[in-house]
């Protein structure tokens, strides 16, 4: 169990994270569970607030994301005493040269803390780039940017200890009977023909594939998404709940709208009585 005073909070701000809804999530994680896999991490709300005895496995496709994580894990000083220099020149110029540096970084350590810095200063921490891979999300208009917030980073680095970290698809995973995976993956309206963004319908149904086979196999799991009528089809059988946000819903991340947030489990807890195991 991590203590409660000690508890690390997302370092990056990340589209969809799930800090707002992060009590509803906590309250329907199993009682039990060996591993823990969370292969959509982003900024990794849950991760960070879930009660853990055994073994974590975090993932994600974007490549400097999960090297930012690993080096905090790794380096968190280093870390610390780089973004301390970013710190130092942060002006409209130093944030322009930081993101074509990011582009063209292969030290772990410089590429953690571009990464880190350009998510403090941009614009509501978006992370977008552009066909020649150079990030290109403009500055956010912040008077004071918590560009150094080492003692989460330090906390972070605590808890990520004998994690292990990965880049690469949901479906590499593999999670065993009695494993939980909580899945995050984008919201199902955020898909962008525009700039490939997000996750078509394809990548959604072949999720759903991959659930049910975990399922089958004993591998407890939960899952949100957008509340339509799409995605309630795919899981038609489990255990469905709709929850209130209040997230970002466009894939260009400017609008902020109320929107319905559905949550899914192949299981319920012992505080949940004893219904059908699938259907509350
Ligand atoms: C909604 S965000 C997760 C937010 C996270 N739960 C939080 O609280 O910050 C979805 C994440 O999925 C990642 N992603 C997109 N496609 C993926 C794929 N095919 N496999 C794994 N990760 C993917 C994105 O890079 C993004 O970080």
């Amino acid at each position: 169990m991590p203590e409660c005073y000690d508890m690390a909070r997302p370092f990056v701000k990340w589209a969809g994270g799930k800090r707002s809804i992060i009590n509803e999530l906590l309250a329907r994680a199993p009682d039990d569970l060996n591993s823990y896999f969370e292969p959509f991490v982003g900024g990794g709300a849950l991760f960070w607030s879930m009660p853990r005895n055994g073994k974590a496995y975090l993932s994600d496709v974007n490549f400097h994301l999960v090297i930012t994580y690993r080096m905090i894990r790794n380096n968190v000083d280093g870390v610390i005493s780089k973004l301390e220099q970013h710190k130092k020149h942060h002006n409209e110029k130093y944030y322009a040269a930081a993101r074509e540096m990011l582009s063209k970084a292969t030290d772990e350590l410089e590429v953690a803390s571009l990464f880190i810095y350009l998510n403090k200063t941009c614009y509501n921490g978006l992370y977008r780039v552009n066909k020649s891979g150079i990030f290109n999300v403009p500055m956010g208009r912040y008077n004071n940017p918590k560009i150094v917030d080492a003692e989460n980073l330090q906390k972070c680095a605590k808890f990520l200890t004998n994690v292990d970290i990965f880049q690469h698809g949901f479906s590499q995973i593999e999670p065993k009977k009695g494993d939980f995976v909580y899945f995050d993956p984008p919201y199902h309206e955020t898909f962008s023909a525009y700039d490939g963004s997000g996750f078509a319908d394809k990548e959604h149904e072949k999720l759903a594939t991959f659930c049910k086979d975990l399922d089958k196999n004993g591998v407890l799991f939960m899952l949100s998404n957008s509340d339509n009528q799409f995605i309630r089809r795919l899981y038609d059988g489990y255990n469905m709940e709709n929850v209130d946000a209040s997230r970002f819903i466009s894939c260009k991340g400017q609008e902020r709208k109320k929107a319905n947030e559905l949550i899914i489990r192949n299981y319920i807890r012992r505080d949940e009585g004893k219904q059908d195991r699938k259907r509350a």
